[in-house]
């Protein structure tokens, strides 16, 4: 039986995804590597470093830049990202979501947040939201990034309940990955055809509802 739910934060509670993609092309451009909606996809949970490494290797630039080049683009980055963070509010809680999480805390579900982002404190703060999210899971203690199972255990465990007892939510296609190697059941948001190996996929927040995951699951599950 669902006993808690593990929520991813950008793409699923917040309409933070855009801005992590917006700050990453700005960096893309400076670094001379063409953009596209495949790399954006591919960045989605994406940890910070490795999503320059991953923009890096897109342009052939891997072997271009020391240590220290490295993290001072990630950090501009992060600088860029943050700068587009600021003065938002609960309106960029995506559709649905408030709604739901409130009849999850009616229905005494456990809640916690297995985000990769270190802005996620800050992000929970500005939606209003962090009363939700008591339990987190800290990505910088993390050895393995999504699509490892790692985030997603701990996700379970700081419930103090089994893999198994749990609803991993989810973006990326990264993140599915993890929430299914953890033994979860996953929930995808988004393009069906990208989120393909998710237990449950809803194209949109909207249709996030306790209802609806009933329905889309075995008699008795929930
Ligand atoms: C999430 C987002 C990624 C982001 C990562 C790290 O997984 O989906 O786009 O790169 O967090 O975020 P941070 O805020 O720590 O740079
Ligand atoms: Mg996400």
């Amino acid at each position: 039986n669902i006993k808690g739910f593990v929520f991813d934060l950008d793409g699923v509670i917040a309409d933070t995804s855009v801005y992590h993609s917006k700050a990453w092309h700005q960096l893309a451009d400076e670094l001379g590597v063409q953009w596209s909606e495949d790399l954006a996809n591919n960045l989605k949970g994406v940890s910070r470093m490795d999503s320059l490494e991953l923009i890096l290797k897109t342009g052939g630039k891997e072997n271009d830049y020391t240590q220290e080049e490295k993290e001072k683009y990630a950090a501009k980055k992060n600088t860029n990202y943050l700068e587009l963070l600021k003065g938002m509010n609960a309106s960029a809680i995506l559709p649905g979501i408030s709604d739901f999480l409130t009849s999850l805390e009616e229905h005494d579900y456990k809640l916690s947040l297995a985000s990769a982002s270190k802005n996620s404190p800050l992000v929970l703060e500005q939606l209003g939201l962090a009363q939700y999210f008591k339990e987190k899971v800290d990505p910088s203690t993390l050895k393995h990034g999504k699509p490892d199972p790692e985030i997603f255990a701990r996700g379970a465990e700081v419930l103090g309940l089994k893999p198994e007892e749990c609803i991993g939510i989810e973006d990326a296609k990264v993140g599915v990955e993890s929430i299914n190697s953890a033994g979860e059941t996953s929930i995808g948001i988004g393009d069906p055809n990208i989120l393909n190996e998710a237990d449950i996929n809803f194209t949109s927040t909207t249709d996030l509802t306790l209802n609806n995951i009933q329905k889309a699951m075995e008699v008795g599950q929930l």
